[in-house]
């Protein structure tokens, strides 16, 4: 599938991440710099299905780099995963001429692109806006820095409180399939126990590792615990904790959507100026259904089905080390 690509459409899908908006104003300019038109698509894959779908210019995407969120907002679409919805959708992108598309999204997202292009032949290129940094073919996803640096702020304050009463703390982070939040945090501010869905953690391990901390008279602990760990996530785990050993003074705190949210770093603001030019850049190539990622600072393509069904692997030297440093 080579043709020439005229007119684009640009959408945010799934959970948003900070720095959507820097990918947006990416691939709007440099589309108007090649000549290409651009339209927005809001609310992800519902407003393709609804023609929530508009025309934008290089004011349209002026002083936005610095904003969390996304202008173009943002759904998770049932109707999409419908063959009758993403028809309906595709009739909305002819309708307007749009023969190029830019997902920026997680696995959900790319899985509704890839489906998208088979069935209606539409080149799409997928960025990788996640907090979660679940996706393989690149380092990093848009968004993941500016959330693991907002977990860390919150969990110092809490490491604070936690060392003036000589409290267990048990912090979940987000990440219902993925640990990568926890891991970086967990690691960034020296949590005594770090679970993460990517590797099953008993109950009964983290209750022996207190246990013998307590002993060593370690008696400020933070766990961190990512909210699709095999526990059932921090308030399970506190019951069963207080239950097993009612002398540690224990409490909890649920991070949620503050993570999500926020000006997006630098890291994040760079990276999505990168991959949303190499976007244009690869379809004006003529190199479609592909993620562009970025691995050791260096742009790179995935082709989508394989971004979609590989994973992320957690490094397992990387366990061993968390039980060494917290020792
Ligand atoms: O995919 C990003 C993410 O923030 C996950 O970490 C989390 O499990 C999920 O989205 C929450 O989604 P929602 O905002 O739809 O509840």
């Amino acid at each position: 599938m080579s043709k020439q690509v005229t007119k684009i459409g640009v959408l945010t899908s799934g959970g948003d991440s900070p720095g959507m908006n820097a990918a947006i104003r990416a691939v709007v300019r440099t589309a108007l710099y090649n000549n290409l038109e651009v339209y927005g698509v809001f609310r992800g894959y519902n407003g393709m299905i609804e023609n929530d779908i508009h025309q934008m210019n290089s004011r349209s995407v002026a002083n936005i780099i610095q904003k969390g969120g996304t202008i173009l907002k943002t759904a998770r679409s049932k109707e999409f995963m419908d063959h009758e919805g993403r028809k309906k959708a595709f009739n909305n992108l002819t309708d307007h001429g749009i023969d190029g598309l830019v997902v920026i999204g997680g696995n959900g997202s790319f899985t509704g692109a890839e489906k998208l292009s088979t069935e209606f032949g539409i080149p799409c290129i997928g960025l990788p806006g996640t907090i979660d940094n679940d996706l393989y073919g690149t380092d990093f996803t848009i968004g993941f820095d500016t959330a693991v640096n907002t977990a860390v702020e919150a969990i110092d304050k809490i490491r604070d409180t936690a060392d003036a009463h000589d409290r267990l703390f048990i912090v979940e982070v987000m990440g219902r399939h993925a640990g990568y939040i926890a891991l970086h945090s967990g690691i960034a501010t020296g949590a005594e126990n770090i679970l993460i869905p990517e590797a099953e953690t008993s109950t009964e391990e983290v209750i022996e590792s207190l246990t013998e901390k307590e002993k060593r008279k370690k008696l400020v602990n933070l766990v961190i615990v990512a909210e699709g760990h095999n526990s059932g996530g921090a308030n399970n785990l506190a019951r069963i904790i207080q239950e097993r050993l009612p002398n540690m003074d224990t409490r909890v705190t649920i991070l949620g959507h503050i993570q999500r949210g926020g000006a997006p770093s630098c890291f994040d603001r760079v990276i999505a100026s990168r991959m949303g030019f190499h976007a244009i850049e690869s379809l004006m190539e003529g190199r479609y259904n592909v993620m562009v990622g970025i691995y050791n600072n260096v742009i790179n393509y995935t082709p989508l089905e394989i971004a979609i069904r590989e994973k992320q692997r957690v490094n397992p030297e990387w366990m061993k080390m968390v039980k060494i440093l917290a020792s």
